[in-house]
């Protein structure tokens, strides 16, 4: 199959022949509203309907088709309805849906293929059908591996939103107590270097990584109980808007782990999969983890996550009740198969790096044209822009925000707000005229928002 075989659903994209959202867009989505309830903002500031997605083409129900820049929140990485994908998955949706933890000729490929394609020794897995359900038993793991029952993960991390996933991040969500009275016992939080806004400094105002570290190593010895299980990481921090820490910082977090036998906890859920240029995240940094998990792209859109654990650990997923009703069930098996395939045979990873550097590239311009662009970060095609009130303050311009995502939604741009950061990230198999032609919308979204505010 070509790489090519979502250009012409492509052609002529942005169309729209409707004020947006469009009326039968309306319509639908205030009929839906009436009793599907508790919507995120994105779907709020944007109340489109969609009817069909087609490579990095989205079509609303009134015709109007708009060029992907979410992946449908992280998740359909390689294009909507990649042909090979649906494919695989229609053929197990007409000869086997589901038979447990059974072995399927398609699931014993697709666990030989994840071990074939993770760094290092990452082989020991169970399957499941939602990121925040990998988390848990990533988290019930590391408690059986290590004897241990405490958790770390870091400000501004986001691994779900079941009550061990919501106790790794924070409790209350724009203005409301959304998660719980309070966190599980025993799981703290930690502030984590964000180049922008640093915390620790040195002389020179660079960020200083081992202030971070050694923060750690105080907060373990005199805020916890000394049974911390893992570290839980994002890579990079998707929901907090893209940000990735220095290049030192998790070389330097896995030396204190490993120092202190604490396990390294990798949620790639949203970074994992080719996101950034590599299979995993955290392989920029030569760093290896202890425990992975991988979700959202996975299945390419088909509901398909897993927890992997290194060889060494992997017989403890025999005393955490790993197995679920509808994890590794043939379709999903198909799924991620394919996407793993997919990733190799169109080089994926490689288009990433190229069109990931060539938006940043355009970025860092734009930083320096619009005032107010306070930062821009990213590799690959995960990527963020964050809009200040002011370059030297630094506050956050979060009804800007708002309105450039609004606009450049209505300009054709399906995407995703993150208060005052911009976060991008179209499909893998994008190219640099497409990815460009959405940032020209997104420019285009910032400079009319500067023009209103006085700019
Ligand atoms: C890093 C990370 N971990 C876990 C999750 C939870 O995944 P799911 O929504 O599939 O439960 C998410 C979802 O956004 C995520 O970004």
């Amino acid at each position: 199959m070509s790489k090519e075989w979502w250009k012409s659903s492509a052609r002529g994209i942005p169309e729209i022949k409707t004020p947006l959202p469009g009326p039968r867009s309306n319509e639908l989505s205030q009929k839906t509203s009436r009793y599907f309830k508790g919507l995120s903002s994105q779907v709020k500031l944007f109340p489109v309907c969609f009817a069909e997605g087609h490579g990095i083409t989205l079509t609303d129900v009134d015709g109007n088709r708009y060029l992907d820049f979410s992946s449908g929140i992280y998740v359909t990485s390689l294009g909507h309805c990649h042909p090979k994908i649906s494919e695989a998955v229609a053929h197990w949706a007409k000869t086997l849906m589901n038979c447990h933890d059974f072995s399927t000729p398609v699931k014993e490929k697709l666990v030989e293929k994840v071990a074939q394609v993770l760094p290092g020794n990452l082989n020991g897995m169970q399957l499941y059908s939602d990121g925040t359900t990998a988390v848990e038993a990533a988290l019930r793991a590391a408690r059986v591996i290590t004897g241990k029952h405490e958790f770390i993960s870091c400000f501004r991390d986001f691994h779900g939103k079941t009550l061990g996933a919501v106790s790794c991040a924070r409790m209350a969500r724009g203005g409301v107590l959304s998660y719980a009275p309070t966190r599980a016992p025993g799981f703290y939080m930690v502030p984590r270097p964000d180049p922008y806004r640093p915390l620790f400094t040195c002389a020179d105002g660079t960020i200083d990584t081992d202030a971070y570290i050694d923060f750690y190593r105080e907060f373990i010895l005199e805020g916890t109980a000394g049974n911390v299980a893992a570290f839980v990481l994002e890579p990079a921090q998707g929901w907090a808007g893209s940000i990735f820490p220095p290049d030192d910082f998790f070389p330097k977090l896995k030396k204190l782990c490993d120092e202190l036998g604490i396990l390294l906890l990798d949620d790639e859920i949203l970074a994992g999969m080719g996101r950034t240029g590599e299979l995993l995240c955290l392989q920029h940094w030569n760093t290896l983890p202890d425990i992975v998990t991988f979700g959202k792209s996975f299945g390419n859109g088909f509901p398909v996550t897993a927890m992997i654990v290194k060889e060494e650990y992997a017989e403890a997923l025999e005393q955490i009740s790993a197995s679920s009703s509808y994890g590794g069930n043939p379709m999903a098996c198909a799924a991620a198969l394919a996407s793993l395939e997919v990733i190799e045979e169109e080089d994926i990873l490689q288009n990433t790096q190229e069109v990931g550097a060539y938006l940043m590239q355009r970025m860092q311009k734009m930083q320096q044209e619009h005032p107010i662009v306070g930062h821009v970060k990213g590799k690959g095609l995960l990527l963020g822009i964050e809009l200040v009130k002011d370059k030297g303050t630094k506050e956050p311009f979060d009804r800007a925000g708002e309105l450039v995502y609004q606009k450049a939604f209505a300009s054709g741009l399906a995407w995703i707000p993150a208060g005052h950061i911009l976060r991008m990230s179209p499909p893998l198999i994008i190219d640099t005229h497409h990815a460009g032609m959405g940032l020209d919308i997104i420019e285009e979204a910032i400079a009319s928002v500067e023009k209103e505010f006085g700019y």
